[in-house]
């Protein structure tokens, strides 16, 4: 058996990817996701579309590699955080559409907690801020809304889960595993970083029954094996992290100190802090990193909402351009956004802010404004979200940064890097595999069936790509965060 395959259920697209023993790609398979948005500030997903497409890539991934299940020795999940999906444990169905992470209906729910003063409480409980980003108050707006299913759950007849633990349970059908990892539980705001449980308390301040939670274990070990009908029957599922923490871990950054972040939809900064879980007097989260055998290892983590989306928004929203490859190539045509700033604060503000009410905001037009300064400024406006999150964590922690790695979609973009390492003052790394989250799925299910011994022994894999170094004088760096500041003002507490 020569092969992990790796699941990864993102926010827009479910992919699939068949690693080698070297952590080299053998092949990649790829299907978008429908995103549905019910009202403004609603996002949903369809969970029978993500269950259908994900097998359907695996299969794909497969057959493009030319290799039989039995060539498989693991399989790992990899997943867009938070999203919640609540099923009928009898029939299999989910109740309503998953609420995506990005969804804002909750906020108000989130207002009231916060009013009655539970923050400081959920956070040392959960490492986490009171926001609608969080599973908890997403499933108990299902169970409030969803007629006949507060009846049902208090029956022990419906089931949560995110997105990794709705895969498992879909394919190990038949047994029908029900669980989770640390990483995942991390997000919902129910599970207790300090313990390793579920928080009887919190269930019952957010009104979620303990019966529809789902078992959590380690990130790396043997959950069961996918079901014969499917096309890859017998591989063991082996690995389970939520997509940010398994970027962290296929970055290898294994030890305190590391940082990566991730361009994906949303833009993800986490750093390994060991195995203590420190509160952060910053804004930022604390949260399990991943589990291996009893060992729980944290990060700090900067959360933005709209990171690699804010490119898909110029192609598919304003129909600026056709491709993301010619933002790229439209930004790299001006010297500077021409004094433009934009702020794509489109589903509200996450760390440091947690704004569920800022929204996307462009200042600085002139009558030379032109579509050039604007994919600039968008490019931009990323990467200036970024620094505020590494502030917060030089804050935090008192460190500076050696470096930052990089990798997602929109690391592949020379403009954002470069700009990005200007602003932070530090080299921006770019990994020759850049599909990190697949990788680091794949690197915990390979452990936990022996494919690989150790992380020593996949440590030396990593290599790098492009290391980009920082050559904006601090001056100009500095009076263009305050202008951002300013900018980021203009879009704070828009929606009421
Ligand atoms: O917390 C949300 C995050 O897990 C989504 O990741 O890669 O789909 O933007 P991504």
């Amino acid at each position: 058996m020569s092969y992990v395959l790796s699941l990864d259920a993102g926010t827009t697209s479910v992919r699939a990817i068949v690693f080698d023993h070297d952590g080299q790609i053998k092949s990649v398979a790829q299907k978008e996701i429908r995103q549905i948005y019910p009202k403004p500030g609603w996002v949903e997903h369809d969970p029978q579309e993500i269950w259908f497409s994900q097998i359907s890539v695996a299969v794909e991934a497969l057959g493009r590699a030319r290799i039989r299940p039995s060539d498989v020795a693991a399989v790992g999940i990899t997943n867009q955080r938070e999203t919640t999906v609540v099923w009928d444990r009898h029939t299999g169905d989910a109740i309503c559409n998953a609420i995506v992470w990005q969804d804002r209906r909750t906020a108000g729910m989130c207002d009231e907690i916060r009013a009655a003063g539970h923050e400081k409480m959920i956070q040392q409980r959960t490492g986490l801020l009171i926001d609608a980003y969080f599973s908890a108050t997403k499933v108990a707006w299902m169970l409030e809304n969803v007629p006949g299913a507060r009846k049902k759950a208090e029956a022990g007849d419906l089931l949560f889960g995110t997105v990794d633990t709705w895969l498992v349970w879909k394919l190990t059908s038949g047994k029908n595993a029900h669980v989770t990892d640390p990483s995942n539980a991390s997000r919902t705001m129910l599970y207790n970083i300090q313990t390793g449980e579920w928080d009887k308390k919190l269930c019952k301040l957010f009104n979620v029954p303990l019966s529809m939670l789902p078992e959590v274990r380690s990130s790396s070990e043997v959950y069961g094996e996918i079901s014969t009908s499917l096309g890859l029957q017998g591989v063991p599922v082996a690995g389970i992290a939520g997509d940010q923490q398994a970027a962290l871990f296929g970055q290898m950054c294994v030890k305190t100190g590391l940082s990566k972040n991730t361009y994906g939809t949303g833009c993800f900064l986490l750093q390994n802090i060991g195995t203590t879980p420190v509160a952060s007097k910053q804004r930022l989260l604390t949260t399990v990193a991943w589990q291996l055998g009893k060992k729980r290892e944290f990060a700090l983590e900067g959360s933005v909402f709209i990171g690699g989306a804010v490119v898909q928004w110029l192609r598919d929203g304003l129909q600026l351009v056709r491709s993301a490859q010619e933002v790229d190539m439209l930004a790299a045509s001006v010297q500077d956004s021409g004094g433009v700033f934009l702020v794509p604060a489109f589903a509200g503000l996450g760390a440091p802010h947690w704004d569920a009410y800022a929204r996307g905001t462009i200042v600085g037009l002139t009558r030379d404004t032109s579509a050039a300064h604007i994919a600039r400024a968008a490019l931009e406006g990323v990467a200036f979200q970024i620094a505020d999150l590494m502030d917060a964590i030089v804050a935090d922690t008192g460190k500076k940064l050696p470096e930052l790695r990089v990798d997602g979609g929109a690391s592949k973009s020379e403009p954002l890097m470069q700009f990005q390492a200007d602003l932070l003052g530090v080299p921006v790394v770019r990994p020759v595999v850049t599909e990190t989250t697949a990788l680091g799925a794949a690197y915990l299910a390979g452990l936990a069936v022996g494919f690989w011994k150790d992380t020593g022994e996949i440590s030396h894999q990593w290599q790098i790509d492009k290391t980009f170094e920082p050559k904006m004088p601090r001056a100009r760096v500095q009076e263009l965060r305050e202008r951002w500041n300013e900018a980021l003002k203009r879009a704070q507490g828009w929606e009421r």
